[in-house]
């Protein structure tokens, strides 16, 4: 027995450096999207054009128009990418998501929006989101 717990006694001696060393190095957090100022300005000006109508000037919701978007989980939980599709989209009021029975037109209804105008203000959007 004495043998058999001797022998072992180098793994455990590499499994404890292995373990310390694990703890050491923190696991690699993805790297937050960050935006420059100049795109979330450019963001907000599309905003205030293109969607402020109907989620309200400070994206805070319009009663019977758009949500509230700076609390919108839905927002918090998708990427960029996801957000970009939706907008291409928007939300009918036959889309199984849809709450309000109010439909949020493709693009917003700016025919004009283009990909990199999307992008920069689901930038905006993101920095004035309020996490709970
Ligand atoms: C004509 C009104 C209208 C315009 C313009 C509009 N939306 Fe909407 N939007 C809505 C409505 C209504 C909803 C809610 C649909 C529902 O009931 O789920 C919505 C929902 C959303 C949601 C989902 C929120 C959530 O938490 O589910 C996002 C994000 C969003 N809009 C972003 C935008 C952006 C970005 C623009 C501008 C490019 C825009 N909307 C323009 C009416 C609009």
């Amino acid at each position: 027995m004495k043998n058999r717990l001797a022998s072992l006694f180098p793994i455990i001696l590499v499994l404890i450096a292995l373990l310390a060393a694990a703890c050491e190095t923190p696991p690699e957090a993805p790297p937050e999207p960050t935006y420059s100022d100049e795109v979330i300005a450019e963001g907000q000006s599309l905003y205030s054009q293109t969607c402020s109508a109907c989620h309200g000037p400070d994206a805070k919701g319009v009663p019977n128009l758009g949500k509230d978007l700076t609390t919108s989980q839905f927002l918090a939980e998708r990427s960029d990418e996801e957000m970009h599709a939706f907008v291409l989209e928007g939300r009918p009021s036959g889309d199984p998501l849809n709450s309000t029975g109010i439909d949020m037109p493709p693009r917003g209804g700016n025919p004009a929006l283009t990909d990199d105008g999307i992008f920069a203000i689901v930038a905006y959007l993101r920095s004035i989101q309020i996490s709970e």
